[in-house]
């Protein structure tokens, strides 16, 4: 990793393990140079920037930006823009300074990745200006020392006399020199989340994004380009992730002389920051990841970046708890005797964290109330909350416990007490959606009230766990403590306060491993991961469903940040009945936990439930610390398969699953990766010792699997 400043030909080169990043300053403009394999720093790096066609004058829509502005010439998606207080929206940002450091800063109040010391990263500040305007852009870019990845992020400030107002402030924007690209990304809906979506670009722009004040079931922040013969193990692949978790954009453009355009960060769809003298801006942070050995590799590179620096904390490095959740097994009907019996139930089976899920506090008897009245409901647990939870812990487990912080129901104290705490515009109509109204995070009381009544609870009750859980999108976007010029800034100021808040709890109770879902994988991107390190991956848990959820979403996100529980049969999201063994893979290919009642299994089922416990506490460190290579994909045929190697390739863990039976199936052998060939592999329980180099060339051979939604795992061990 280095950054290398060539000053003659005026030349930033951004050099990573596997991976270059090329800036040229031409009259001044910062031109996009390239974006690729490592080239060496001696070559002759003056002429990757075209300029021979050009005449005297630079013609800005023939050439690669490097954060393109609007107004003068180039007429794709700009960057950024700002309006001035004379109305107008051209601004010309041109080079004034530069800076290249050790390390990497953090974003004030923004999550990021980081560094542990100065010598794992290096930051390149490049310095622009309008002069007209004194607005200052700072373009920021850190490289790691063991990782093909950026993280860029663009500073705002204000350093003129009269207010600005930034109508689009994107965190990178990148030109491609070709259009042969296809995108990639995830696409859903509650309890279809996940699912890849993969299409050639064409002339025109595609672009994914959310307008719902959080990232969303239906897109997640993070686009992939690759080659048009890219696979999971060959080709070009370009990954932008946006480390934020309210509305962004993700597009790509190809222009009318085949380069394509792409950039990520907030939506400028009804989104504008006022700029006074003196002020300044932080976009969120985009990550870019480069791979030249395909998909799979490329989303190691995240795993590997997100598990180790983004995520955050003691929880980071250490294994997870099996858990057991009552959400479907009781729904909001319990009582605190049979909350207990599961907890006894799941003790004896060996599982370590009991969650209490949603209905423990108010009169939150079904989904319509409550919501903002954090006291415990002592209909349902009479003795209170700390009395049940040190029950729990007698038997062994730790307590985790479910809140919805960021949301307040009509019939509650709170809204009856402060109607005004939520977000709406006055004199209009509020939506509610499952009952419900949007806290409004950007006021500070509003935060400071949820601090305490959390605060109170986390102190109180002997907690290990927290499901923090957020169940509607914004709608009415509008806050009553802010003046009318800045509205603009409320749903982005709603994220910032979320982040405050988490900051200040996260501090504040470091012990407590935090859990962040909404209905699911409804914002499941790498914002919410910086302060809690895993997420409920989809309220879907149907084994099934779950093979393309969690393939979809290993495309980016770690395994270690998925949570993956075993459910009743018939399911009750979509009514299949599958095997225990079948639903225990699936959910061990994740955070391991069960999710229903533990008390109705007989006698063979807790054998069943015992043996997969006891197996996810052999493999757990393998699955949530090792690499994942994805081997057969649920989005292409009737089986799917991934495995998970140890880092230093000793030991190997394979999963199978086949969803609907084959009549007179030929004999099938599944081909490994990520094996060491010159390594001896013994299949764990047999005699069997195969090469590496057979493993991955020839593959292993697959058993004649019986009936539907079936599966099987290897483990395999270096001898
Ligand atoms: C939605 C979550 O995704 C579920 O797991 C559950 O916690 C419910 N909310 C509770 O209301």
């Amino acid at each position: 990793m280095s950054i290398y400043y060539h000053e003659e030909e005026q030349i930033f080169h951004i050099q990573a393990q596997e991976m270059s990043y090329i800036i040229k300053l031409v009259e001044g403009y910062p031109l996009h140079a390239y974006w690729g394999a490592k080239l060496r720093n001696d070559n002759n790096l003056s002429k990757l920037v075209n300029l021979h066609y050009l005449g005297d004058r630079l013609n800005l829509d023939r050439l690669s930006q490097e954060y393109p502005q609007y107004g003068s010439g180039d007429f794709r998606n700009p960057a950024y823009q700002v309006q001035l207080e004379d109305g107008s929206r051209i601004t010309e940002l041109v080079y004034r300074s530069h800076r290249i450091s050790a390390g990497k800063p953090s974003l004030p109040g923004l999550p990021s990745v980081y560094v542990e010391t100065p010598s794992e990263a290096e930051t390149l500040e490049l310095e622009l200006e309008d002069v007209y305007s004194g607005l200052i852009v700072v373009l920021r870019y850190s490289v790691f020392a063991n990782s093909d990845a950026i993280a860029r992020s663009v500073n705002f400030v204000n350093k003129g006399k009269q207010s600005l107002r930034l109508q689009r402030a994107l965190s990178a924007s990148v030109d491609l020199p070709t259009a042969d690209y296809e995108m990639i990304h995830l696409s859903g809906a509650w309890i279809r989340e996940g699912h890849v979506q993969r299409r050639p670009l064409a002339p025109g722009a595609t672009s994914i994004e959310s307008r719902r004040g959080a990232s969303g079931h239906q897109t997640n922040p993070f686009m992939l380009i690759v080659g048009l013969n890219t696979n999971e193990d060959h080709g070009e692949a370009y990954g932008l992730s946006l480390v934020f978790s309210g509305d962004f954009v993700a597009r790509a453009e190809v222009d009318p002389f085949q380069t394509t355009r792409v950039s990520i960060g907030i939506n400028p769809f009804d989104f504008s920051w006022l700029l006074a003298p003196g002020e300044s801006f932080q976009t969120p942070e985009a990550i870019m990841v480069y791979s030249s050995h395909g998909i799979g590799q490329l989303s190691r590179t995240y795993h590997h970046l997100y598990r180790t620096r983004l995520v955050r904390g003691v929880h980071r490095d250490r294994a997870r708890p099996i858990l057991v959740n009552n959400w479907e097994a009781t729904y909001f009907n319990f009582k605190a005797e049979k909350i207990e019996a599961i907890a006894l139930a799941g003790a004896e089976l060996g599982i370590e964290l009991f969650v209490l899920d949603d209905g423990w506090f108010g009169k939150r008897n079904d989904d319509t109330t409550s919501l903002g009245d954090w006291i415990v409901d002592h209909n349902k647990l009479p003795d209170g909350l700390t009395d049940l939870a040190n029950r729990v812990k007698r038997l062994g487990l730790q307590f985790g416990l479910w809140v919805e912080p960021e949301m307040v129901s009509p019939d509650s104290d709170l809204y009856r007490n402060h109607p005004d705490w939520c977000l709406h515009v006055e004199g209009r109509r509020r939506t509610e959606a499952r009952t419900q109204l949007v806290l409004d995070y950007s006021r500070q009381d509003v935060r400071d009230y949820i601090f305490e009544a959390l605060s109170t609870i986390f102190t109180e009750v002997p907690i290990s766990y927290i499901k923090w859980d957020m169940n509607r999108n914004m709608t009415e976007i509008g806050s009553a403590s802010i003046p009318p010029e800045r509205q603009s800034e409320v749903a982005y100021r709603n994220v910032l306060g979320l982040y405050e808040l988490l900051e200040r709890l996260t501090t504040k109770f470091p012990h407590i491993l935090f859990e962040s879902c909404s209905s699911g994988g409804g914002r499941f991107d790498p914002g919410m991961l910086y302060y809690m390190p895993q997420t409920w991956t989809s309220d879907n848990s149907d084994a099934v469903e779950r093979l393309k959820i969690q393939y979809g979403t290993s495309l980016i996100y770690p395994v270690s940040t998925m949570g993956a529980h075993v459910s009743a049969v018939p399911n009750h999201q979509v009514g299949r009945n599958t095997p225990l063994k079948t639903r225990g893979d699936v959910a061990m290919s994740g955070n391991f936990g069960y999710e229903l009642d533990l008390t109705q299994f007989n006698e063979e089922e807790k054998e069943i439930v015992k043996a997969q416990v006891a197996q996810y506490k052999d493999i757990r460190s393998l699955v949530q610390q090792g690499d994942l290579y994805r081997l057969l994909s649920p989005f292409v045929g009737n089986e799917t398969a991934w495995m998970f190697v140890s880092e230093d390739q000793s030991d190997v863990l394979v999963f199978y699953f086949k969803v609907l039976a084959e009549p007179n199936a030929p004999q099938k052998r599944l081909r490994l990766k990520g094996l060491c060939p010159q390594y001896n592999y013994q299949v764990v329980g047999t005699e069997e010792i195969f090469g590496g180099d057979r493993l991955m060339a020839v593959g292993l051979d697959l058993p004649n699997l019986h009936g539907d939604y079936v599966s099987t795992t290897f483990k395999l061990k270096k001898v």
